[in-house]
């Protein structure tokens, strides 16, 4: 049996291998498509590399730009390897801190691939975050039984306390609770009626801040959601909700020290990206947190042309009209994508039942299934260096 240590160390030689695996240029060599690729994109893989990186643009205007991954994508493809090291500032891992993949027994936690990414993050000079300690689509049956559930309050702390303490000093921030409100429930405050706010009461939320700050003192802890990004009467509610949750917690000193939008953005939608989001982020930058746009990603179902180089256009004008309000408000310190490829978008991997287009892959992300950055990489990039704050 091999000791963390020994663990960890052999990981990270495995990802240094990783890392040099492969001259980066070769990557995106003759990356240009002429059928989806407007003679406006520049004919060079060192036009995105290096000093042009996302990275790098982000960082010249107080931002850390990253990407969220599937850890064994980034243990078997040495490209895909390559590309986020070369544009990631941060990474952050899916699925495999999540309950149900971390802890597949009471008793056991495994790990072996959040530890992987960590030293992979380490050898190429990236931050990580962690997401999540606490979700309602993440709750593992044994947690369910009849024997188990009613202890389920001591589980949480248990769980938040060995997670968070596996992880002290090395991560950059944590997403704590993840999607807790939901107004058609019906409960007060908007709360969602998961197996946490059912089993431990209204509290869980106060709860697990208190215990991840006891347990890794620090880490920006973050409380994240989705839904409110548009001026939609929708995201109005949630995000009236989600501050009214923000303002209670804070006046009660629970160590909140960041705010989480997925930024689960659509293409060709009828509601405005704009007063609405703006004024939220305000709201947030005066009690003193910081904004993370932790999910990013573009949804292009409800374009209706098919034609790729018109979709591409779409989309990246869907980047630069949410980041254009997004990142004109100082909080905003961190911009992750969730995942940097096409290939491995959510919206193409998931289940197909919600797709408005399941027979057209979506290209959401700013690279496309073959690691080639499309328009949406440089609607991104454009956004960063427009930002006034340094
Ligand atoms: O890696 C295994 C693979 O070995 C196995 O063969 C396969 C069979 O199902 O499953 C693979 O794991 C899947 C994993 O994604 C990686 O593809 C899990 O089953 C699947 O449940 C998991 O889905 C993730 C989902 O959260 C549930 O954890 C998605 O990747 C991830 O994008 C999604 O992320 C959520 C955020 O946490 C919260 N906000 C919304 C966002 C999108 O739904």
């Amino acid at each position: 049996m091999q000791t963390r240590r020994e663990f960890i160390e052999k990981s990270s030689r495995t990802a240094a291998a990783i890392a040099l695996s492969g001259p980066a240029a070769s990557l995106l060599a003759g990356y240009v498509n002429p059928k989806q690729s407007p003679a406006s994109l520049p004919a060079s893989f060192h036009d995105v590399a290096g000093s042009r990186s996302l990275r790098t643009h982000a960082r010249r205007h107080g931002l850390t730009f990253g990407s969220a991954v599937i850890i064994r994508n980034v243990q078997s493809d040495p490209d895909y390897a390559d590309l986020v090291s070369e544009q990631c500032g941060i990474v952050v891992p899916t699925g495999e801190l999540k309950w149900i993949a971390l802890r597949p027994a009471p008793d056991r936690y495994d790990f072996t691939l959040p530890d992987f990414l960590l030293s992979f993050a380490q050898n190429n000079h990236m931050l990580m975050r962690g997401h999540t300690l606490c979700w309602h689509q993440s709750v593992p049956a044994w947690i369910q039984t009849e024997e188990n559930r009613p202890h389920t309050r001591q589980f949480f702390v248990d769980h938040i306390t060995t997670v968070c303490k596996h992880y002290a000093g090395h991560l950059h921030s944590w997403d704590v609770v993840n999607e807790a409100i939901l107004p058609s429930d019906g409960q007060p405050a908007g709360l969602r009626k998961s197996f946490w706010y059912e089993q431990i009461g209204p509290d869980y939320i106060e709860l697990a801040f208190r215990t991840a700050r006891a347990a890794d003192p620090d880490a920006k802890l973050t409380y994240n959601d989705y839904g409110v990004e548009y001026d939609s009467e929708e995201d109005a509610e949630r995000r009236r909700l989600i501050l009214e949750l923000l303002r209670n917690l804070k006046k009660r000193d629970v160590p909140l020290g960041a705010v989480g939008i997925q930024s689960h953005v659509k293409a060709a939608q009828p509601f405005t990206l704009g007063e609405g989001l703006a004024n939220y982020l305000e709201s947030i930058r005066q009690m003193g947190l910081e904004v993370y746009l932790t999910e990013l990603d573009v949804n292009e179902d409800d374009i209706k042309d098919d034609d790729p180089v018109k979709r591409d256009a779409i989309i990246a004008q869907t980047y630069t009209d949410y980041l254009k309000v997004a990142l004109a408000n100082p909080a905003v310190k961190l911009v992750l994508t969730w995942d940097i490829s096409d290939r491995f978008t959510w919206l193409n991997n998931g289940p197909t039942h919600h797709r408005k287009q399941p027979n057209r892959p979506q290209r959401s992300l700013p690279f496309d299934r073959d690691f080639r950055p499309k328009e949406a990489f440089f609607a991104i990039r454009g956004s960063f260096d427009r930002r006034q704050i340094k």
